[in-house]
C-alpha cells in the first residue's frame, strides 16, 4: 500500500501538525523533528541504508549507483536559461520512443533543481498532486508521456501564484538533494529498473553539481549551450567541473543555434555564429551531439506541458529528428558502457 505525502515544505510546522492526503485521505503526522536539517523534504524516516553524506574531511565520499536505475545521464551547462531543462525532458521522451532495445525501455527523469524546478511544468505535471510513498517510505514518481519523474516541486505547497521561493541555505539543499538522490523508488511495479535515468541539473558549477559528481556514478553528461561568448565560457568552465569529478562526457548540444523566419528561408544566427561552438568542441575533444535552432513550439510545448518530442504536428518535424539523432548517440554511448561493479544506494 502506498502512502501519500504532502506539503512538507510549509514553512513552519507546528510540533504535530496534521497533514492531509489527497488521494488516500490518509493523514500523516509531521513534525519539526521530521522536518529538520537532516530531512528537508520531511521524508518519514525508514531507513536500513541512509542516504551518504559527504564527509567533512578525511577521505573523498564513495559513489555509488541509484538503486533500481542501471544507467544515468546528465544534463548541464554552466550557464543558466541555455535550455537545459527542455532538452533533458525532450530527451528523456526521444531515449523512450528511439531504443536500440527489444522491449520498450524504462526512462526516468530527476529534476536537481532546488531553487527552479521546471520538470512539473514541462513534463504537464504542475497540477498532479503529490507523490505517494512506498511501504519503504521513499517516493514514489509522477509519470506522464510514458516518463517517471522527481522533483521538489512536487512537494512544494500548493501555491495559485507560482511565486513562493525555496529559501535554504547551503546545508539544507545539498541534503535535499541527497534525498532526491537516494530516497526516491525508480523501480516500476514489477520490480523492473530503470534502464536510464536522465538528470536535470540546475544552473551553475556549484555544490548540487560537485555532490552529485561525487556521490553518484554517472554514466555521462550531455552539456548544453547556446551560441554566445558568455555562455560557452561557462559551458566549458561545466565541463571542466565534471572532469574534475571524473563524470565522463557524451558531447555538447547547442541550443538556440539559429532561427529561420517563416517570411524567409534563410537560417539568422541570432546569438552568434555556431563556429565558436564548434570551435570550442574542437578544443575540448568532445563530440557535437546536435544543433538546435530557436523555434517557438519548443518554447510553447514546455509551456503548455506537452514537449515537442511527443507532439506530431509539421512544425516539430525537424526538432522530433534532431533529437532522434542526440538520443541515438546517447544510447550507442551507453551501450559501449561497461556497468561498473560500484555500490548501490539507495
Ligand atoms: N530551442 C529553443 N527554441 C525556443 N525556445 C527554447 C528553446 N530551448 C529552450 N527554449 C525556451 O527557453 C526558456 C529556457 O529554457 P529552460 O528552462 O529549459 O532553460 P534552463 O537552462 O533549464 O534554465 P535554468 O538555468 O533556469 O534551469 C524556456 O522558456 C524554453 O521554452
Ligand atoms: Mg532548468
Amino acid at each position: 500500500m502506498q502512502r501519500n505525502i504532502i506539503y512538507l515544505l510549509r514553512p513552519l510546522l507546528s510540533a504535530t501538525e496534521k497533514v492531509g492526503s489527497c488521494s488516500s485521505n490518509r493523514l500523516i503526522h509531521t513534525t519539526r523533528h521530521v522536518r529538520s536539517h537532516e530531512n528537508p523534504l520531511g521524508i518519514p524516516r525508514r531507513n536500513p541504508n541512509p542516504a551518504p553524506t559527504i564527509p567533512r574531511r578525511g577521505a573523498p565520499p564513495r559513489k555509488s549507483r541509484i538503486k533500481g536505475v542501471k544507467q544515468i545521464v546528465v544534463v548541464a551547462s554552466g550557464k543558466g536559461g541555455v535550455g537545459k531543462s527542455t532538452v533533458a525532458a525532450n530527451l528523456a521522451i526521444s531515449l523512450l520512443h528511439n531504443s536500440p532495445l527489444t522491449k520498450s525501455p524504462k526512462i526516468g527523469l530527476l529534476d536537481l533543481d532546488i531553487f527552479g524546478p521546471s520538470i512539473p511544468k514541462l513534463m504537464g505535471l504542475e497540477n498532479a498532486g503529490d507523490p505517494n510513498l512506498s511501504e519503504e517510505n521513499k517516493l514514489i514518481p509522477l509519470q506522464n508521456h510514458g516518463i517517471k519523474t522527481m522533483s521538489i516541486g512536487y512537494l512544494l505547497p500548493p501555491n495559485p501564484a507560482n511565486d513562493s521561493p525555496v529559501v535554504w541555505r547551503g546545508m539544507m539543499v545539498m541534503k535535499a538533494v541527497q534525498q532526491l538522490l537516494f530516497d526516491v523508488d525508480w523501480k516500476s511495479s514489477q520490480n523492473e529498473d530503470l534502464d536510464v535515468l536522465v538528470i536535470d541539473m540546475p544552473p551553475g558549477t556549484g555544490d548540487v553539481q560537485l555532490s552529485l559528481g561525487q556521490l553518484v556514478d554517472v554514466d555521462g553528461a550531455v552539456i548544453v549551450s547556446t551560441p554566445q561568448d558568455v555562455a560557452l565560457i561557462d559551458a566549458r568552465k561545466g565541463v571542466g567541473m565534471f572532469n574534475k569529478v571524473s563524470v565522463p562526457m557524451i558531447g555538447l548540444l547547442l541550443n538556440m543555434s539559429h532561427f529561420t523566419c517563416t517570411s524567409c528561408t534563410t537560417p539568422h544566427e541570432l546569438f552568434g555564429s555556431s563556429k565558436n561552438f564548434e570551435k570550442a568542441a574542437e578544443q575540448l575533444s568532445l563530440e557535437v551531439l546536435g544543433k538546435i535552432p530557436l523555434v517557438p513550439s519548443i518554447s510553447d510545448g514546455g509551456d503548455s506541458g506537452r514537449p515537442i518530442t511527443v507532439q506530431n504536428n509539421s512544425e516539430g518535424e525537424e526538432i522530433r529528428n534532431i533529437m532522434n539523432n542526440v538520443s541515438e548517440k546517447v544510447w550507442n554511448w551507453l551501450s559501449s558502457r561497461k556497468i561498473s561493479d560500484i555500490g548501490t544506494r539507495g
